[in-house]
């Protein structure tokens, strides 16, 4: 009988060599929230895989391509993807300048939690609904067209565990990650018959500097590391997943 571990290192060896394998050369990848903690893992991952990635941010963060080698492999570009006048601009200024599009992975949103409904602000439910379900909407109504015209694409979008199922005080939260898998699902069957394949991932709580300053006491060890989710996007935008539109996958470490 094989032992654990050996059934371990088995795993283990098929995952590295399946992270190995992806080569994103001749890919143009756009990153929307590339530079938040997670988003700057995946735009990382595909500059290794040799992808030519466009990462747009929207205060001024910094982020460093691995090497020298790879630097011209990496574009930021500014803009506020909650601004439908900017997204356009963004599209266009990537498609003039680089042909194509064929991935598109947005990472832009945030978090509002330990609030009851009747603490919540108008504007913080309306701060939610933009940043984790208009901005998907915009980069997605004007990045498809495009992938339909290319007859190519693959998009992936970040929704959250909490998008299933609220645990309470997180309703502005919850109803945006929640709408995103729905935007999801009808975007896969809006593009399915073109090449383009439209998934989500939903994380639980990341490990990710900011989540360790705010639960500090917590075991970190159980939460996903944004390479973890890093290595299960860039299998989404690969061709061994081309059998997979409209999913969304649970994505929790042990948390
Ligand atoms: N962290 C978690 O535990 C957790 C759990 C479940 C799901 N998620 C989801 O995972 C994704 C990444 O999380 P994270 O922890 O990496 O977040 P993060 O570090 O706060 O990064 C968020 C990114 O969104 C960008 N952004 C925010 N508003 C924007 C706007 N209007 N226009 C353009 N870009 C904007 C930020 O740009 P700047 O860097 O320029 O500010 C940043 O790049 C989010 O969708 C989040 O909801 C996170």
């Amino acid at each position: 009988m094989k032992s654990f571990f050996s059934y371990y290192k088995t795993y283990h060896l098929m995952q590295n060599q399946t992270i190995k394998r992806l080569n994103f050369s001749n890919k143009v990848v756009l990153v929307i929230g590339g530079t938040g903690a997670l988003g700057r893992a995946i735009t990382r991952s595909f500059i290794e895989c040799n992808a030519q990635v466009i990462s747009s941010y929207i205060t001024d963060s910094n982020i460093e391509p691995p090497n020298r080698e790879t630097e011209s492999r990496l574009q930021l570009i500014k803009a506020d993807t909650s601004n439908e006048e900017q997204v356009e601009k963004l599209v266009s200024d990537i498609l003039a300048k680089y042909g194509q599009i064929h991935i598109m992975v947005n990472v832009v949103g945030g978090y509002l939690g330990i609030k009851t409904v009747g603490e919540l602000e108008e504007k913080e439910w309306d701060k939610m609904m933009t940043i984790n379900l208009k901005t998907a909407f915009l980069i997605s109504k004007h990045v498809i067209p495009h992938m339909i015209s290319t007859k190519y694409g693959k998009i992936v979008h970040i929704s959250s565990k909490t998008g299933l199922k609220s645990n309470g005080y997180d309703s502005a939260y919850a109803a945006s990650k929640s709408g995103l898998i729905r935007l999801v699902e009808s975007l896969s069957e809006e593009t399915k018959e073109s090449n383009i394949n439209v998934n989500c991932i939903m994380p639980s709580i990341i490990n990710t500097e900011a989540n360790r300053k705010a639960m500090p006491t917590a075991n970190f060890e159980k939460w996903a590391r944004p390479d973890d989710l890093s290595n299960i996007v860039l299998f989404l935008c690969s061709e061994e997943a081309k059998v997979i539109t409209g999913a969304a996958i649970p994505t929790y470490g042990l948390a």
